[in-house]
């Protein structure tokens, strides 16, 4: 086999579990397999999330602009630095991390972010959505790897005590003093935005 039938399309080997030629020693190959397929869908997940951060960091206008441009970019920094850490253990494990923008479009599940410039609190309230499905799949990625490896799974447990903090922050803003999002409910990040931004009014 030939350097570019092995590299030519680094995502065709992703629809289902890859295989390994080694892994951690002390596992089977099969689990090795497993969990690097586990951890390409989080690296996936992280790559897409820190991208639409920063283009949130871009975007956002109005009121408290600064507040909610400067609180991003540390999001923005710890969260390619936890998609570094599941690339670098995919590679430890035997696999081939893929980081390129083409098969992270093939992988993922869900749509492009869907809003431009927008206000801060219309930002804010589609964050939440997005911080939802990110921290959802870790949850049940959390509970996949558990039994196969329990190295992976205490690092994306260290990974999601972070995004769930972060997600606090975000709907922090969102919060009255009740308790109660303004975004809570919504499906799409527009309708969260649309939500926001109607509760932030009065309306
Ligand atoms: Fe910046």
């Amino acid at each position: 086999m030939t350097i570019s039938e092995t590299t030519k399309d680094p995502s065709t080997a992703l629809g289902g579990v890859p295989t390994v030629e080694y892994t951690i020693p002390g596992m089977a190959p099969d689990a090795g397999a497993q969990v690097v397929k586990n951890l390409q869908e989080r690296l996936t997940a992280l790559t897409d999330l820190h991208l639409t951060l920063k283009h949130v960091h871009w975007n956002v206008v109005g009121p408290n602009f600064i507040g909610v441009h400067e609180m991003l970019d540390p999001q923005v920094d710890a969260v390619r630095e936890m998609a570094d850490a599941c690339a670098e253990r995919i590679a430890a494990m035997g696999g081939s991390p893929v980081g390129t923008p083409g098969a992270l479009v093939r992988q993922r599940t869900w749509d492009d972010y869907s809003i431009g410039r927008a206000g801060t609190t219309e930002h804010l309230g589609a964050l939440d959505l997005v911080y939802q499905g990110v921290i959802s799949d870790y949850r049940a990625a959390i509970e996949s790897v558990g039994d196969l490896d329990p190295i992976t799974e205490d690092m994306l447990i260290d990974h999601s005590t972070d995004l769930e903090q972060f997600h606090w922050f975000v709907r922090a803003h969102l919060e009255n003093a009740g308790g109660q999002v303004s975004s809570a409910g919504a499906t799409s990040e527009v309708q969260a935005a649309q939500q926001a931004g109607e509760s932030r009014n009065g309306l």
